[in-house]
């Protein structure tokens, strides 16, 4: 692996230079957001108008992945106030759902581990037991969401992208020496291996299960195309998540279905280039990409790389090179004059309303999975999930 590494180091010095130089920047100008996109080249800011967002960690998640590597206060700063302006959505704790993972485990949860701040311990548990409690214990899954969708009630649903806040459960088991937290991480794991993995390694993006027996009552398209076909994004989750569950869990069916999700997005995006479009199934054109899927995906398989054999993680590690390298040359704005690094992300297949309106957008996830995806091939070992 080294020798990928030392083959493709001056792309990643030159890259992680020019990552820091413009965040560097952006960590001062948006301190006092949480950002999502941005509009016209600026960040918008979430705590105005959905302080209980799902992807309102990422930003504060960044700030500390930056700090770990740089050193730079400015990264702290930004992140320790981040993490103070998510503080107001635990005062709207009822509306709360599975994605507390994604909002606190990479901000208080992160805090803590670089610092040892105990009141970031605290928010973070809480954030666990939030989570813990969202466990059907008849249907066997953890419950994504609270709104129905259209007429149909959500309190069947688990989704694919619950994979990646497992993290959260698997470290309050450690944190507070209960398993109990452990063993739900993997039930709902072990329920994915059956209800949304496929067979081929694409993956159903909503099961809508049975709430007081185990049981699918069916299934549902969710951000895909249809049912049937395969969303990339939440592919790319259940990559990195499965392979996150392995990391923690140790169990091989999960390196199993981390190898075999891989190798279907890496089958399936080399068709386009390295560019993942937004649903591996469905028709050829219009071409719509996700950028957020590939460097999701790209973080997954490194890591994969390093649980497998020095061939198959030779071949991990090329094929996520490939990924970044794409995305670097084709979706990258590494200008000050645009808040967003990674641009070319996509919330959802669109409808034809979404698709008049523009289907794609800069998402702050997607500067966070590249800068994590960047720093594993610098051979930074901080592991925030
Ligand atoms: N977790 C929602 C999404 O990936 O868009």
């Amino acid at each position: 692996m080294k020798e990928i590494i030392m083959k493709n180091k001056e792309w990643i010095d030159s890259t992680w230079e020019k990552i820091d130089k413009k965040l560097s920047k952006t960590a001062v100008k948006s301190r006092n957001k949480l950002p999502y996109t941005t509009i016209n080249g600026v960040h918008d800011d979430k705590k105005e108008v959905e302080v209980d967002w799902w992807t309102n960690g990422f930003w504060g998640g960044l700030m500390w992945l930056m700090y770990q590597e740089t050193g730079n206060e400015e990264y702290r700063k930004t992140a320790e106030r981040s993490e103070e302006l998510l503080d107001e959505a635990l005062k709207v704790y009822k509306k709360l759902h599975h994605d507390v993972g994604f909002m606190w485990h990479l901000t208080s949860g992160a805090n803590y581990r670089i610092t040892g701040n105990e009141p970031s311990c605290t928010r973070n548990l809480l954030a666990a037991a939030s989570l813990f409690s969202r466990y059907n214990i008849s249907g066997d899954y953890i419950r994504a969401w609270n709104e129905p969708m259209g007429e149909i009630d959500s309190a069947g649903f688990s989704i694919i992208d619950c994979l990646m806040n497992l993290s959260l459960l698997y470290w309050a088991s450690e944190e507070i020496g209960d398993d109990r937290y452990k063993k739900i991480a993997m039930r709902h794991m072990d329920m994915t291996l059956r209800e949304h993995i496929r067979q081929d390694g694409s993956v159903n993006h909503i099961v809508n299960h049975e709430v007081d027996k185990v049981g699918v009552q069916n299934i549902l398209a969710g951000q895909g195309y249809s049912q049937t076909s395969c969303w990339s994004r939440g592919l790319a989750w259940a990559v990195y998540g499965s392979i996150i569950s392995y990391i923690h869990a140790g169990k091989a069916e999960y390196l199993e279905a981390a190898k075999k999700t891989a190798d279907y997005f890496i089958e399936h995006c080399k068709k386009t280039d390295y560019l993942p479009v937004i649903d591996f199934m469905a028709p050829e054109t219009p071409v719509y990409y996700d950028s957020t899927a590939g460097v999701c995906a790209a973080c997954g398989m490194l890591e994969i790389a390093k649980c497998v054999s020095e061939e198959e993680g030779k071949r991990y590690t090329e094929e996520a090179i490939h990924i970044l390298k794409a995305c670097d040359q084709h979706f990258c704005n590494y200008e000050e004059d645009e808040d967003a690094l990674v641009l070319m992300g996509s919330e959802r297949y669109p409808s034809l309303e979404e698709y008049k309106r523009g289907v794609h957008i800069p998402i702050i996830y997607g500067d966070f999975f590249f800068v994590e995806a960047m720093l594993k091939l610098k051979g930074n070992d901080f592991f925030i999930w």
